[in-house]
């Protein structure tokens, strides 16, 4: 049994119909296959066999402890942008020898921690970075490992919210810079220069921006190296793309071909940041029909959940597949799924054609990768549970939270 799939009229996740996770969990619920984690791990692993490489998971797309556990088990390291997600990897059982740190604005408390965590690297993302970098490293005593995240300016095609690589964009520091910076940080006494970084966007379907990035990357690093500064390291970040629909998404091994043919026989060890290609299409969001409306216009199913639990067809029109968890399919209509919260924008799918009754189950499909971890407690919702299945045993991973957790912290004035 792979993944989630079909059997005798039902969805399941592994071995287990999804309709006994919800009787169980409850929903809404994220569910996670182990397998197809584990599946998704192991593709860049192949693809890579043979080379020094590491491949950091970018936490953000999916921090689950149980998550960054099973990764981290399979020898990755991890891609942080807070000092939040460094004590969840320490808290996971991760290696902070195998830790990245990126981000473009880390403060002096995360940095310290960062360096007394021991971490690998520091993608610093731009000059007065670097100058607070060496400013707290030694008042620790320490010297911080960085790499500069590079701009190569390549368009990556892809959305512009989750396009990172253009001059245009606030992340990292311009290439033409990058050789001055450089310089500037082989003066500075607390830092030591480690490699070099980029991450270009996200959601990438084609290989060609990712190596086209690799080139830009290589030309500095030969430029560092004629003047001395020798990098042990080329990061390419993360980005490769998912089938949502019906893209077509390269697998790990054909979105690295042509960047691993520009890197042939360099000695400098690889890293790479990939986030939604390792959780994305693991994981759905399991979701009950509340009501059923049939409008003038458009029949809405109100379901239970909702944008603060799923952001990203609010957020980016994202398009996720929704199908029944035991279909009927006899007489379809059109339905927009909607959530309980009060936005217009507030939908999980529009114009979808399902044969729907109270009570149903959906499954919100490729959900496991900014899902949950973008989601909020907007109308005071409680976040779901989440569930990792294992063939048939299915484990809470993280349970819902109740309603006086979430006001917990606050206190009417006196
Ligand atoms: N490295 C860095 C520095 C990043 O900023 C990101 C993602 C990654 C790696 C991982 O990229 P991935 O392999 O997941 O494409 N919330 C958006 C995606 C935002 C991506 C942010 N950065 C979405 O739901 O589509």
């Amino acid at each position: 049994m792979t993944g989630f799939v079909l059997k005798q009229g039902a969805l399941y996740a592994e071995d287990i119909p999804l309709a006994d996770v919800a009787a169980r969990f409850g929903t809404p619920c994220y569910v996670y296959s182990l397998k197809l984690l584990r599946e998704a791990f192991a593709a860049y692993r192949d693809a890579l066999a043979g080379r020094d490489a590491l491949v950091c998971y970018a936490v953000k797309a999916n921090s689950n402890l149980a998550i960054l556990n099973v990764f981290a088990r399979m020898g990755a390291g991890l891609d942080i942008v807070s000092g939040g997600e460094l004590a969840r990897v320490m808290a996971a059982g991760g290696d902070a020898g195998k830790v990245v740190f990126s981000g473009v604005g880390k403060s002096r408390d995360e940095m310290r921690a960062a360096l007394e965590a021991g971490i690998y690297c520091f993608n610093v993302e731009s000059a007065a970075e670097l100058e607070r970098l060496n400013e707290v490293a030694g008042g620790v005593g320490k010297r911080a490992p960085i790499a500069f995240r590079v701009n190569p300016n390549v368009d990556p095609k892809t959305h512009p919210y989750i396009s990172t690589g253009l001059k245009s964009s606030k992340f990292g520091v311009p290439y033409d810079q990058a050789l001055a910076l450089y310089r500037r940080a082989r003066s500075l006494p607390h830092l030591e220069i480690h490699g070099i970084d980029c991450h270009i966007g996200s959601q990438l379907l084609d290989p060609a921006p990712a190596a086209e990035a690799a080139e830009k990357l290589l030309a500095l690093v030969d430029a560092l190296a004629a003047e001395g500064i020798v990098l042990q390291h080329i990061d390419i970040g993360g980005g490769k793309g998912i089938t949502y629909r019906d893209e077509q998404a390269p697998d790990a091994a054909d979105y690295l071909a042509p960047t691993l043919e520009v890197l042939a026989g360099r000695k400098e060890k690889l890293l790479l940041e990939p986030g939604r290609s390792l959780v994305g299409n693991a994981g759905l969001l399991l979701t009950r029909v509340e009501f059923l409306k049939h409008g003038e216009e458009k029949n809405f199913a109100v379901v239970d959940a909702a944008m603060n639990d799923l952001a990203r067809p609010a957020l980016y029109d994202a398009w996720h597949e929704i199908q029944p968890v035991v279909p009927r399919n006899l007489e379809p209509e059109t339905y927009d799924i909607v959530g309980p919260v009060c936005e217009s924008g507030d939908f999980l799918g529009h114009g979808r054609r399902l044969d729907l009754q109270e009570g149903d189950l959906l499954a919100v499909m490729s959900a496991g990768a900014y899902g949950m971890a973008m989601s909020s407690n907007y109308n005071t919702r409680p976040r779901a549970a989440e569930v990792i299945v294992d063939g048939t045993q299915a484990h809470l991973v993280r349970r819902r939270e109740t309603v006086p957790e979430l006001f917990g912290l606050e206190t009417p004035l006196p």
